[in-house]
């Protein structure tokens, strides 16, 4: 069975962990690298633990997914979807979209209007996945800072106070 929990501070190695993994086996996917963040000090990730809201997916004492919440730095009013990456063995088994729903959770509490994200044009399994969870695309494009040969596009879904 898979449990969805926000990490707490002592977890960051946990953190860390599954954000390498993820790196290393979608490194077209994101916008930093495996390198720049295995060059990220201890203290960094205690630092970026207590500072966005991660959430992780725990199989007994594994991490198999995660997704984070940050701040977006578009709309004032929105929270932003980042990181987000399951196991291979847990695609297709609701594990991503629990994990979104914690985020979702997340952003509603903290009185945000919308939760939006970038995602790689061509990476239509993750674009699918959006889609069925209600985030639309905004239209907005632009370079992925880790490749600027490569687009993203913005996706938003709007959240409503009473969980629609
Ligand atoms: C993106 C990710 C979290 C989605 O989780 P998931 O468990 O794979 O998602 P789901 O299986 O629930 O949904 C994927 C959808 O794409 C479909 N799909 C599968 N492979 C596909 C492909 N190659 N092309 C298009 N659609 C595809 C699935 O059928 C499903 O659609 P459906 O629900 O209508 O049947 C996961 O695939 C992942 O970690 N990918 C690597 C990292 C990544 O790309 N992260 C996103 C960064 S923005």
């Amino acid at each position: 069975m898979i449990a969805i929990r926000r990490a707490v501070a002592g977890e960051w190695r946990d953190a860390r962990a599954i954000r390498l993994r993820a790196l290393a086996d979608a490194p077209g996917a994101f916008a930093t690298t495996l390198a720049r963040e295995e060059a990220v000090p201890d203290d960094g990730w205690v630092e970026r633990v207590t500072t966005a809201a991660w959430f992780l997916a725990w199989h007994g004492d594994r991490v198999v997914g995660v997704a984070v919440g940050i701040g977006d730095p578009d709309e004032v009013d929105a929270r932003h979807l980042v990181g987000m990456w399951v196991e291979p063995a847990h695609r297709g088994d609701g594990t991503a979209g629990r994990l979104v729903d914690a985020v979702v959770g997340w952003a509603r509490d903290d009185g945000a209007a919308a939760l939006a994200l970038w995602v790689v044009d061509g990476n239509d399994r993750a674009r699918r996945f959006y889609d069925r969870l209600g985030f639309h695309p905004t239209g907005q494009r632009g370079p992925l800072p880790s490749d600027p040969t490569v687009l993203e596009s913005r996706m938003r879904r709007t959240l409503t106070p009473d969980g629609s």
